[in-house]
């Protein structure tokens, strides 16, 4: 099962806070079981597995009281998921997590990336989690509200969710400080436009790229203090990791082959830390 035009959906996908209550169609709701199944690992090699966790009546009242997911409405169909403990593992989520939020997106489905604002222990016993294994982030599913409630339009206030940094903070050409145009950008162009509308944790978007050649060097820049709250749980480089998820669907959607490698370019990238550079293929 595939992602149809991702470039499109990664453009439509936005998150959604306000659902309206009616449980999933049947059919949807095997096919996006079917894709949660099938999505098994990510770049970096660290097993996932996703489920869909549907809460009963009881659970959704107690999940509240546990002053939780306040921020989200109407929902009772989460995606909750797993990523074993290893070196990248937090991107590894963030790249599959992020394919069933644009699946579900193709389905007409809402969706939200719920990683700070959200009761951990419930899900994490909803879903059997175990000691050797991560749960970084769930997002609700379900068929969006007509009319976003408050706490979402004030969420995406606060957030600023409806900006993006432009080009010239995000994307470099050979080395740091010099910015790459969209106009210099040839066929990766739009790829690059589908990493910079992401979505990352309070709209942060960590993700810094230097263009060398034919190579794609990705760079994270943490916002001091940021993951201080959640133990081992590191948000920003889940954004990562739908970084790579968004580079890699657009090259493929354009026919521009390439893989994932690790190449530390010889330049000095001060406190940006290098995580992993695409390698087009000719
Ligand atoms: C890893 C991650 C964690 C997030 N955690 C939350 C959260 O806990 N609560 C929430 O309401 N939104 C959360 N978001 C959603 C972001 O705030 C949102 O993606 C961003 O503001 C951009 O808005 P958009 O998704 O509508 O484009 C999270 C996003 C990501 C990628």
């Amino acid at each position: 099962m595939e992602i149809k035009s991702p470039i499109e959906t990664i453009r439509q996908r936005i998150s959604c806070r306000s659902f309206d209550g009616r449980p999933l169609d049947d059919k949807i709701k095997e096919q996006l079981d079917a894709f949660l199944r099938q999505n098994t690992r990510g770049p970096f090699g660290n097993p996932l597995r996703f489920e869909l966790v549907d809460l009963t009546e009881a659970e959704r009242a107690e999940l509240k009281s546990l002053g939780t997911y306040g921020v989200v409405q109407g929902a009772s169909l989460f995606i909750a998921g797993a990523v074993a403990k290893g070196p990248r593992a937090m991107e590894d989520y963030g790249y599959g997590m992020e394919r069933n939020i644009l699946f579900a997106t193709t389905l007409g489905l809402g969706t939200c990336w719920l990683g700070g604002t959200l009761n951990r222990a419930g899900f994490t016993r909803k879903i059997g989690l175990s000691s050797e294994e991560f749960m970084p982030a769930i997002s609700p599913v379900g068929y969006p509200a007509e009319k976003k409630s408050l706490t979402d339009r004030a969420f995406r206030f606060m957030a600023k969710s409806d900006k993006r940094k432009p080009w010239q903070e995000l994307f470099f050409d050979e080395q740091p400080g010099n910015p790459l145009a969209k106009e210099n950008a040839g066929v990766f162009g739009p790829v690059l436009e589908s990493v910079r509308i992401g979505p990352s944790a309070s709209n942060r978007q960590p993700w810094r790229i230097i263009r060398q050649g034919a190579a794609f060097h990705f760079f994270l820049v943490r916002t001091p203090g940021y993951d201080k709250m959640l133990g081992e749980i590191r948000l920003q480089e889940v954004d990562m990791g739908i970084a790579l998820c968004h580079f890699e669907l657009a090259a493929s959607e354009l026919g521009i082959a390439g893989s994932w490698q690790q190449a530390i370019p010889g330049f000095d990238s001060g406190t940006w830390e290098y995580v992993v550079s695409w390698a087009t293929r000719k």
